[in-house]
């Protein structure tokens, strides 16, 4: 895992097992000045057809989809608490540090492991049953992956990022 450390950012050490796929033999390209981007700033920047969360978190500058690993909010618009990246739209919060939810929205769905919940609790806890119907199929079809990242880089003050090219 990349982690270079130069100017005034660092990239963040993301987990292994959540690169993008194509993002590993990508050329990077610059997206940001890493003055515009302080700690605990969030920006969405779009490439082509992809739009990619860079957040300055307290480990280091990542990027990830700016995709809402359960229905696909951008994260963008949510807040940024260290690592933690709270969705604005069902109180979902994940980690940027380790790509895992610490908290999933009680709507139900798939976790980041692919395991359907009828309803998110706490763990220790039973969920309890959907209710059978149209918004039950639609929550067990709900398709929750885990955050892909992007493997990024400060060179001269500026964050480039690398992703797949058609
Ligand atoms: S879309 Fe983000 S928590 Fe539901």
């Amino acid at each position: 895992m990349t982690d270079q450390a130069s100017g005034s950012g660092r990239a963040l050490a993301f987990p292994p097992g959540l690169r993008a796929v194509g993002a590993a033999g990508a050329a990077f390209m610059s997206v940001l000045s890493v003055d515009d981007l302080p700690p605990g700033a969030m920006r969405r920047v779009t490439i082509g057809d992809l739009d990619v969360l860079v957040a300055h978190t307290a480990s280091g500058i990542a990027a990830v989809d700016d995709r809402c690993p359960h229905m696909s909010a951008p994260l963008s618009l949510g807040e940024l608490d260290g690592c933690i990246v709270a969705c604005p739209l069902h109180e979902g919060r994940f980690d940027l540090a380790t790509g895992d939810p610490v908290q999933m929205p009680t709507t139900g769905g798939l976790d980041a492991e692919g395991v359907y919940h009828p309803v998110w609790t706490p763990g220790g806890r039973h969920s309890r049953p959907d209710v059978p119907g149209r918004k039950a199929e639609a929550r067990r079809l709900t398709r929750v992956r885990r955050l892909r990242y992007y493997p990024v880089r400060i060179v001269g003050g500026h964050i480039e990022v690398a992703v797949p090219q058609d």
